[in-house]
C-alpha cells in the first residue's frame, strides 16, 4: 500500500464489531476481567488504562505501519519519546554519541538526567557520516541522529552512520519529527528506533502534545518494557486528536512543501539574506542526501540574515502579521522563531548572521511573501535608524 492509502486505512480495525469510521475516545483506568483466571493470565487484549485502550492501539498501529516498524509506543510529548528511546537502550556506564544539531531539550536531558545515572553523552559533528566509527569506544551503545538538524538543518548520512554503528555493536536512534514518517523512514535506512514528536506535523493543528517511538524487531522488547516501567501513557483525547490529524497528513505535507519551497526560493533572492538553510533547495549543503533518503520536505527551514543588529531583526519579526512568534512547527499556521544556535553547540562552532526559523503553514504563499517583504522594509528602516 502507498502511504496516503495507509494513512487513510491503518489503525481502523482495533475495535471490530463497531463500524464507526473513527475509533472513539476510550477513557479508561480500570478494565474489567470476566474471571479471576482471566485476570491472572492477562488473557485479554486490554488490561489497564495505562497500558492502552483501543484509541491508543489505533494510533500505535497506524504509526507503526507508516514507519515500517515492529512496535510503536505513545507518550505525552516528543521529549518524553526522546527520553524513553534513550533509556530503552542505555545503562549506567554506557556512552551515547549525539548529533550537535539535536533538539536543545534532548541535549539538556542527556547532560542532566543521563549524566546523573552514569551515562555519558558526547556530541559529534552532524555531517560526520561514516566518520562516527572513529568516535566510538567499547562503551558506545547508541548513536543519536536528527536529520535535518534543529534550527540549522544539516543533513545526516543515516545509512553510513548505521553501518559504522552496527559494525561496533551500537544501536541508532533517529528523531524524524521534521520529515514525519511520510517523507522519511529511518527504520528502512537501518535505524533501530525512530522518534516522532506528533505534536508537530502528525497532529498538525497546534493543539496537542504527543510523542511516539517505533522500534524494529531487535529493539521492540526493550522499548516496550522501558515505556511500561516508566509509566508513560498518552491521554486518550490527545491520541484521538493526533489520529484525526494523521488522516490528512499526506495532503498537508504536500502543501507545506509547496509553500515552503515558494517562500524559501523567494528568500534566496533577497539581498538581506546570507543563506537559506533548507535541504530541499538545490545547492543547499545536504541536498543530495535529502534527495537520496527523503521523499519530500516539511515546510520548516531557517534563513540567515547578513550582519544586522538585533533590534533590526526584532523589528522584522515583530512586524510580521501572518507569522506567529513561537516555538514548535507543523501546525496549519505559519511561525517565526529568531534563534541563536551558537549558544547550545559544543562539537561545532556556529558562525554567521542572525538566524530565523520559519514554519510555513497552509496560507497562500503569496500572502506570506508579502508579509515577509513588509518585515524586510522594517529591518532596513531599523538598521538605518
Ligand atoms: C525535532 C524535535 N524533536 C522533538 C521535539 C519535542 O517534542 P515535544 O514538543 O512534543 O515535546 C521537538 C519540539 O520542538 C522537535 O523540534
Amino acid at each position: 500500500m502507498k502511504d496516503p492509502t495507509l494513512i487513510t486505512h491503518a489503525g481502523r480495525d482495533v475495535d471490530p464489531g463497531i463500524n464507526i469510521v473513527n475509533p472513539p475516545v476510550y477513557r479508561a483506568s480500570t478494565v474489567l476481567f470476566p474471571s479471576a483466571k482471566a485476570l491472572h493470565d492477562h488473557s485479554q487484549h486490554y488490561i489497564y488504562g495505562r497500558r492502552g485502550t483501543p484509541t491508543t492501539r489505533a494510533l500505535e498501529h497506524a504509526i507503526c505501519a507508516l514507519e515500517g516498524g515492529t512496535r510503536t509506543v505513545l507518550l505525552p510529548s516528543g521529549l518524553a519519546a526522546i527520553s524513553c528511546a534513550l533509556l530503552a537502550l542505555l545503562s549506567a556506564g554506557d556512552e551515547v554519541l549525539i548529533t550537535d544539531s539535536c533538539y536543545g531539550p534532548a541535549r539538556h536531558f542527556a547532560d542532566t538526567v543521563l549524566k546523573r545515572v552514569g551515562i555519558v553523552a558526547r556530541y559529534y559533528v552532524p555531517t560526520i557520516g561514516a566518520g562516527i566509527g572513529k568516535l566510538m569506544t567499547e562503551k558506545t551503545r547508541a548513536v543519536y541522529c536528527e536529520a535535518p538538524g534543529s534550527l540549522t538543518f544539516e543533513m545526516q548520512d543515516i545509512p553510513a552512520i548505521v553501518r559504522a554503528a552496527h559494525a561496533k555493536g551500537a544501536r541508532v536512534i533517529a528523531d524524524n519529527t521534521w520529515a514525519s514518517p511520510l517523507f522519511c523512514k529511518p527504520l528502512s535506512l537501518g535505524a533501530d528506533l525512530v522518534i516522532e514528536s506528533c505534536t508537530k506535523y502528525i497532529a498538525g493543528h497546534s493543539d496537542v502534545m504527543l510523542g511516539a517511538v517505533t522500534a524494529n524487531a531487535e529493539t521492540a522488547k526493550a522499548l516496550y518494557e522501558t515505556h511500561g516501567s516508566m509509566g508513560n501513557c498518552a491521554a486518550p483525547d490527545d491520541v484521538y486528536l493526533t489520529l484525526r490529524g494523521l488522516r490528512t497528513l499526506s495532503v498537508r505535507m504536500k502543501q507545506h512543501q509547496e509553500n515552503g519551497l515558494a517562500v524559501a526560493r523567494w528568500l534566496g533572492q533577497r539581498p538581506e539574506v546570507e543563506q537559506v538553510l533548507y535541504p530541499a533547495l538545490p545547492g543547499t549543503p545536504g541536498h543530495e542526501i535529502w534527495k537520496r533518503d527523503f521523499s519530500g520536505a516539511a515546510g520548516t527551514f531557517s534563513f540567515m540574515l547578513k550582519a544586522y543588529p538585533e533590534k533590526a531583526v526584532h523589528a522584522l519579526v515583530d512586524g510580521l502579521k501572518l507569522f506567529g512568534i513561537g516555538y514548535s512547527f507543523g501546525g496549519y499556521e505559519s511561525l517565526a522563531l529568531p534563534s541563536d544556535p551558537a549558544s547550545i553547540r559544543t562539537a561545532t562552532k556556529w558562525r554567521g548572521g542572525p538566524l530565523i526559523r520559519l514554519h510555513i503553514g497552509l496560507e497562500d504563499p503569496a500572502d506570506l511573501i508579502a508579509d515577509l517583504e513588509a518585515g524586510f522594509a522594517l529591518l532596513a528602516k531599523e538598521a538605518r535608524a
